[in-house]
């Protein structure tokens, strides 16, 4: 992306909170006060833009401040349904709006059409949430069947796609209205930024209003974090590809290895959703997978604790490798075993991710 004036091969960075008029009153390109906007987060909006093949593109301050925005768009009392099992604060949040009555919700065991089928109210249900792969057990949607489900009932879909980047997924090519991502994760893969963005084709009814509640919240990626952003951008192909290679010969090599009663990773023919992930996920099945560890209770923490190369901390989609014990950081209620470790494989050479969790194993047995 080339800086028009300077012909730079890196985009400029603007930080700027607000952008003078010209010697009419006019707005030069369109930027008023950064709440709402600014050059470089627009960049960063038209490279997402490409990459997922939409119209329309929005960059927020996180993640769940995107999604925040999608429902916030819904009217007062919409309908809304969404997995089980997903990303534990975004359900805690839609738990919490349905509390107070400003949805109604539902939710359903994901992966599972049935299950979505009979939770969707024709002509009730405004929003059918599904995130594929899921956080816990990386289970599968098939996101074009889900759109024709929503799509029957007068809903619109939306997909959490941040463990499928654009370069294996692209969400709204399947059928679905909103592609939304951490961007925190693999698009920036650096772990250096909080981001969320929002995806869709052009004349989605809701999204001139999402904008307006970007605008209102002061959710908007500011400039430097976008300028990152684009930096991480530059090598979301390269950095997906190896952590999924990684990740398919480390599933493999532990998987039936004594000590680990199940590798959950769409790429092995053992996981429910592999047909589908097969075919929904052109570029490989990424990093993110969890082990079941066999063993005494309190095993997983303990090796969770015992590793050296992959460090202890939540989030991923980054160049470093990472593990949970998930039920530590999610707490109970979201369907979480105790035996089960969530690790973000990244770009490190695999034998030195093997060689620690099989120290790990070794010093928990
Ligand atoms: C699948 C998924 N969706 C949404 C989010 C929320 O994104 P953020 O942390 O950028 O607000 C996360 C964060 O971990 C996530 O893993």
């Amino acid at each position: 992306m080339l800086d028009s004036a300077s012909g730079a091969v890196v985009p400029a960075m603007h930080s700027a909170s607000t952008f003078a008029r010209d010697e009419n009153y006019e707005l030069r390109d369109g930027f008023v006060y950064s709440r709402y906007g600014s050059p470089t987060t627009q960049q960063g909006e038209d490279v997402i833009k490409a990459l997922e093949g939409a119209d329309e593109t929005l960059l927020f301050n996180s993640g769940m401040s995107a999604t925040v925005a999608v429902v916030e768009s819904l009217p007062m009392g919409a309908h809304v349904v969404a997995q089980s099992m997903m990303y534990h604060i975004g359900l805690n949040w839609l738990n919490r709006q349905a509390t107070r009555g400003v949805i109604g919700f539902d939710s359903f065991e994901a992966g599972n059409l049935e299950a979505l089928a009979a939770v969707i109210k024709p002509g009730v249900t405004k929003l059918v949430w599904i995130e594929t792969p899921a956080n816990g057990d990386w289970s599968i949607t098939d996101i074009a069947a889900a759109a024709d489900l929503a799509h029957a009932a007068g809903a619109i879909l939306m997909v959490d796609s941040t463990a499928a980047p654009p370069c294996t997924t692209r969400p709204l090519e399947l059928g679905a209205d909103i592609s939304f991502h951490s961007a925190t994760k693999y698009l920036n893969g650096h772990s250096d930024l909080t981001a969320g963005v929002l995806s869709a084709r052009a004349g989605l009814p809701i999204w001139e209003e999402i904008r307006t509640v970007r605008g209102f919240q002061g959710t908007t990626l500011p400039g430097f974090e976008a300028w990152l952003l684009i930096r991480g951008l530059r090598t979301l192909y390269i950095r997906y590809k190896t952590a999924s290679d990684n990740a398919m010969q480390f599933a493999r090599h532990f998987e039936g290895l004594d000590g680990i009663s199940a590798v959950l990773y769409p790429g092995l023919s053992s996981h429910a959703g592999h047909a589908v992930a097969a075919r929904q996920m052109t570029a490989g099945f990424g990093g993110m997978m969890s082990l079941l560890v066999d063993g005494p209770k309190g095993r997983a923490l303990a090796m969770a604790k015992a590793a050296k190369v992959f460090i202890p901390a939540t989030s991923l989609g980054g160049v470093e490798s990472l593990i949970e014990h998930r039920l530590s950081v999610s707490g109970e209620g979201y369907g979480i075993p105790e035996n089960l470790l969530r690790l973000s494989i990244g770009i490190e050479h695999v034998d030195d991710l093997i060689t620690d969790i099989e120290q790990a194993l070794a010093a928990t047995a």
